[in-house]
């Protein structure tokens, strides 16, 4: 079963990645490695170079960077954020852009033999990204997407629970949940697999700053989000007395890699 709908505040989303886009490369160790988890799938699938291929959530446009080596011609990178869409331009000049919600695409129908994503539709609606994918790609078109799922930043979940704060961490879906979305979509063949991946700290700083350089902070729509100063500086208290304790601080992502096929009729 899916959960209701959630609804994703889709300016703030913009701005936070507006605000990280020139900085974003240097920082998304995990998310290079979902993109590379994501082409190895689409290489796999030995599809001809001339298939139209469309990456939902571009970002910086690495993934596309990759699909133009490994010989896709024909590729289009769409996004929210013009920042991202700016960067990637400058690195694919050969790819196609369009600015757009994933959850409304912009797109024909039908007009696709490739639909790619990685590290984005954890900021949309799981099954309206689906249902859109499923729209756009043509029929016996493949889905390959990469995406953050629960529990990815748990330990963000534990001190906010161990210190009996209301929880502003990302409310990420299950595995099976998003698995289901492409199936209720439509898609058959539907497929995933995951890793957990860990990225270790040596400062409380530094690890606050990782999530919120990304532009990772929660997105959710609703309102007075900001964290209470008090909650705030609790929570660096709590991250000191762990780092004393381990030595280091560790934020795991658990990164999900599902492919999915739209029936050839
Ligand atoms: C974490 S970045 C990942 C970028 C890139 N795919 C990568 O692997 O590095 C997430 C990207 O998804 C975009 N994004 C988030 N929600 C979106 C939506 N509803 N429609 C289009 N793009 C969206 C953000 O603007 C951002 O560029």
């Amino acid at each position: 079963m899916n959960s209701p709908k959630r609804l994703f505040d889709k300016q703030r989303i913009e701005l936070q990645f507006d605000l990280a886009a020139e900085r974003y490369d240097k920082l998304a160790s995990v998310q290079r490695a979902m993109a590379g988890d994501v082409l190895q799938r689409v290489v796999q699938a030995e599809l001809p170079a001339s298939t139209r291929v469309v990456d939902l959530g571009c970002g910086t446009g690495e993934l596309l960077r990759r699909l133009g080596t490994a010989g896709f011609s024909q590729a289009t990178g769409l996004d929210l954020s013009q920042k991202m869409l700016d960067v990637a331009a400058r690195q694919n000049p050969a790819a196609r852009f369009v600015r757009g919600d994933i959850e409304s695409l912009p797109l024909a129908d039908d007009s696709f033999g490739l639909v790619v994503s990685s590290a984005a539709i954890q900021w949309c609606n799981a099954a309206t990204a689906a249902s859109e994918m499923f729209r756009v790609l043509c029929p016996g078109g493949k889905a390959v997407v990469g995406t953050f799922a629960d529990p990815t930043l748990e330990q963000w979940s534990e001190a906010f629970e161990q210190l009996g704060l209301s929880k502003r961490v990302h409310p990420f879906q299950s595995i099976d949940q998003v698995s289901q979305s492409f199936d209720d979509a439509g898609f058959v063949n539907v497929s995933s697999r995951q890793v957990i991946r860990s990225v270790e700290f040596d400062s409380v700083k530094a690890m606050f700053r990782s999530v919120q350089r990304l532009g990772a902070a929660n997105a959710m729509d609703s309102r007075n989000q900001r964290l209470r100063r008090s909650d705030y500086l609790a929570l660096v208290d709590h991250f000191e007395a762990l780092l004393k304790r381990e030595g280091t601080l560790g934020l795991s992502y658990c990164c999900v890699v599902l492919e999915a096929i739209k029936p050839a009729s």
